[in-house]
């Protein structure tokens, strides 16, 4: 039998790891943040200083860089052995991830990873393209969005409270540029799977987005 797939996608900010991970911990399902695969790889790259041009190199590093996830409350990510669960959230981690997230050869080379992720009793995955090109099989889509201004809000907030300095226009600014490089490349491109389910979250509670949700695996 195959393993359900709830897939989640949407662009930067719409609130998609906070959903995914409080339903599947309500299923007791598997979780899959495609988003730190590409995030963990950008910090590899950064580390070894790899020229962000140069296609076959970063495929290189992504085919042989060691991940590990722990997922608990907080999901803990390894990069060969070494925790930077710290450094997945800066915004240098994101820009850099969502450069490197154009290349087609470095996309596939991430897809069996998390494709990996798909085991009993089931996977919630949230990404860009969890639905159309990681899991098309997937037994429910969600394509879950909020307005700009309202991502940046949120994200301001939540770099406030980590004690992050932020500035909101340029998060707007900044999410803005990646959604039109996320929806505009060639690969992949943010896109809605054609029989997911729209949901629009800019004037929702977390609990009502969570409720349509599992409604619609009931
Ligand atoms: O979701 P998150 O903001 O962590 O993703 C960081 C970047 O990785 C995104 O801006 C996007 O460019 C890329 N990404 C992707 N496909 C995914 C998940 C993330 O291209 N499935």
């Amino acid at each position: 039998m195959t393993v359900p797939v709830l897939t989640i996608d949407g662009p930067s900010g719409a609130g998609k790891g906070t959903i995914s991970r409080l339903v599947a911990k309500k299923l007791g399902w598997n979780y899959l943040d495609s988003g730190s695969i590409y995030r963990s790889l950008a910090i590899a790259l950064l580390q070894q200083t790899v020229d962000l041009s140069d296609e076959a190199a970063i495929v290189k590093v992504a085919e042989t860089m060691d991940l590990a996830f722990e997922c608990g409350d907080e999901l803990i990510v390894k990069l060969n052995g070494v925790d930077i669960t710290a450094q997945l959230g800066l915004e240098t981690t994101g820009n850099t991830a969502s450069i490197i997230a154009v290349l087609p050869e470095v996309r596939q080379a991430l897809l069996q990873k998390q494709q990996n992720f798909r085991q009993s009793p089931g996977l919630v995955a949230d990404g860009r393209d969890m639905g159309t090109v990681v899991f098309p099989d997937a037994t429910s889509k969600v394509f879950l969005t909020a307005s700009a201004e309202e991502r940046a809000r949120r994200r301001y907030k939540q770099l406030k409270e980590k004690g992050i300095d932020a500035n909101l226009s340029s998060l707007t600014l900044d999410i803005e540029e990646r959604d039109r490089r996320d929806s505009e490349r060639a690969t992949a491109p943010l896109a809605m799977a054609e029989n997911a389910l729209y949901i629009d979250s800019s004037n929702m509670s977390i609990d009502a987005v969570i409720e349509e949700v599992l409604n619609l695996i009931r």
